[in-house]
């Protein structure tokens, strides 16, 4: 989604603001722009495509300014052109903005009665137009954002900078995040912490409808009355994240490399792994027996962890879970119960959808539990609970470490629960512990599967359809396996429950149609061999992800065999999900599609 930088500076900010904008990249993004103030006046450049676009278009025409905003844009209103592309402009007023301004098509309207000339398609060049209709009627441009702002209705963060005004840059929340970084004579906007890092670790983040005049002394944040208010200043530690893709490739190789170190910290955090205890790190405020349903809602690959987490909570914990995709749960007005819980899983923190849904959850009165790989984000902020998963900044923009830690996550909290119901005994706590305590150990060995699953892929690189199927936690993880599959390498992908398949999908088998089958050998393994038979019989291609026994009592004959090692049967996903991440990987690669940040997809869904 899109990003945004600002700097007030000491010096050029041209290749600063760029090289910001290269760390908002993961965010997906199809154009890009800056704008400076060069001596009294505003420049801008930008350029369709990719940052090189504009890092060759700035070295044909370069820009000195010392002051300047930047942005990385996902469309939303108006194709991924240059004219399109932010920063954009009316008379002194330029304008970055990530989000949807909802009511632009009447003010747009209202602005052209007064004689406004637009030049893109955008919503977001409303703004920059409503707030220079307030400087021609003699407003300054402090008073002219102010009166801009409560016109608006939908979700931005934007960052505004004015002709002839070198010392002075103005940003505004609500919806989309925003923060503040303080620097050494010099100040800054920015999307994310990781956008600043190479700027500050010093940074505020705006609360929702704040918005916040920078000087290069400072910065005076307003709330929507316009009182001023503080934002406590906090050290981000990004700049400690070494965001690089050390000898891979690509981002997503190497944090799919990371899987067994990352899950390690995280169980770590949730574990006492000399004891094989639970040890959640804070008390939480519920007691799981007062709980009569959980609920947990996500978007994507969160989701699909949720799904999974939903098997474990009511398998040790005997506790009802409804699992939705959050932009549903928000507007289907299901019954909740006040005192229930209501999960949120989001690797950003930022999922637009997710963090309206746990709002809306907060009015109902439940209990808001969130795991989130940003602890900085608005879901961790607004959550009363707060369960950190200790990935790491994830740069690809499909979803691997940070999956798997959400799984580890939901595993401790889920044996918690079934300990505190007196559903899970101690010995069962010490096994479940014991396989948790196991998975680095096992994700490493997966991976070994790598150059197997690699010549797979050039197989699977030709097919146009590949069907995933799965039981029990394998069929949420054929959902993840076909959503990798579809987003990086563009190949249609669907997965399906192993038992629905004669329901229906099982009209798409001929020869030419790859079935990948997940199943470890559990107690629904004979049925799935069943389903297995099913394709056979029409001749579809089976590629099998199962363990040794699976493989030697597999009666079907398949294409592949990826063996895994031998586990714990309750923790399979978090292994499993290896060999389903690699294939959608390799696959990619032979394909050659942009494998970290595939077409009109973004990292950061900050928009409904
Ligand atoms: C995952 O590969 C996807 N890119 C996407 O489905 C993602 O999981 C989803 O947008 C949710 O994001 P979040 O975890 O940041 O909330």
């Amino acid at each position: 989604m899109c990003g945004i930088i600002g700097i007030l500076g000491r010096g050029p900010v041209a290749e600063q603001l760029v090289d910001s904008l290269k760390r908002l990249e993961y965010r997906g993004y199809d154009s890009a722009g800056v704008a400076t103030l060069e001596g009294q006046h505003l420049a801008r450049r930008r350029a369709e495509g990719k940052l090189k676009n504009l890092e060759a278009r700035l070295v044909r025409e370069p820009l000195s300014g010392h002051s300047g905003i930047g942005h990385t844009r996902w469309a939303t209103h108006g194709k991924p052109n240059e004219t399109n592309a932010h920063p954009h402009a009316a008379d002194g007023v330029a304008v970055v903005h990530n989000g949807i301004i909802e009511n632009f098509r009447e003010l747009r309207a209202e602005l052209q009665a007064e004689g406004a000339k637009f030049t893109s398609e955008t919503d977001t060049e409303t703004v920059a137009h409503l707030v220079n209709s307030y400087i021609r009627k003699g407003a300054s441009p402090v008073d002219a954002v102010k009166a801009a702002l409560p016109r608006l209705r939908g979700a931005f963060a934007l960052a505004f900078l004015f002709e002839g005004q070198d010392d002075l840059m103005i940003g505004a929340r609500k919806g989309s995040p925003l923060a503040i970084g303080y620097g050494d004579g010099e100040m800054y906007l920015g999307s994310d912490a990781i956008a600043l890092a190479p700027l500050t670790d010093d940074i505020s983040y705006l609360d929702d409808d704040d918005w916040v005049v920078l000087t290069r002394k400072g910065a005076e944040v307003r709330d929507a009355k316009g009182d001023i208010v503080q934002r406590g200043v906090i050290k981000s530690g990004a700049s400690s994240f070494v965001v690089d893709k050390a000898n891979y490739r690509h981002f997503m190789a190497k944090e799919i490399h990371e899987q067994p170190e990352v899950v390690g910290h995280t169980l770590a955090r949730y574990l006492d792994m000399g004891a094989e205890r639970v040890a959640l790190p804070a008390k939480l405020p519920f007691d799981f027996n007062d709980i009569q349903r959980i609920s947990i809602t996500a978007c994507g690959t969160a989701n699909y962890a949720g799904y999974i987490g939903k098997y474990w909570f009511e398998r040790f914990a005997r506790l009802p879970v409804e699992i939705d995709i959050a932009s549903e749960f928000r507007y289907r007005e299901a019954p909740l119960r006040k005192g229930d819980l209501a999960i949120f899983i989001s690797q950003s923190g930022e999922t637009a959808d997710t963090l309206a849904a746990l709002r809306y959850a907060k009015e109902q009165g439940l209990h808001t539990l969130s795991v989130v790989n940003v602890p900085t984000s608005t879901i961790a902020r607004e959550s009363e609970i707060v369960m950190p998963t200790l990935a790491g900044p994830e740069i690809g923009v499909a979803s691997t470490k940070a999956f798997t830690c959400q799984l580890t996550v939901l595993a401790a909290l889920a044996v918690a629960a079934g300990r505190a119901r007196g559903e899970l005994s101690e010995q069962d706590e010490t096994r479940l512990v014991h396989g948790l305590i196991e998975l680095p150990r096992l994700m490493a060995a997966a991976l070994a599967t790598e150059h197997q699953v690699e010549r797979l892929a050039r197989d699977i690189a030709k097919s146009q359809d590949v069907l995933y199927l799965g039981r029990g936690t394998s069929y949420p993880l054929a959902l993840e396996g076909a959503l990798k599959l579809k987003e990086i390498s563009y190949i249609h992908a669907e997965g399906y429950a192993a038992g629905e398949l004669k329901h229906g999908p099982i009209a798409l088998i001929d020869e030419k149609m790859p079935v990948v089958v997940i199943a470890p050998y559990d107690r629904v393994f004979e049925k799935t061999v069943s389903n297995m038979q099913e394709v056979a019989a029409r001749g579809g291609r089976i590629i099998l992800i199962t363990d040794a026994k699976g493989a030697e009592e597999a009666t079907v004959e398949s294409l592949v065999t990826i063996v895994m090692p031998d586990m714990d049967a309750a923790f399979t996903p978090l292994v499993y999900a290896i060999p389903a991440q690699l294939l959608a990987y390799h696959t990619a690669v032979v394909m050659g599609t942009d494998v970290d940040q595939p077409r009109n997809l973004a990292k950061s869904v900050t928009v409904e």
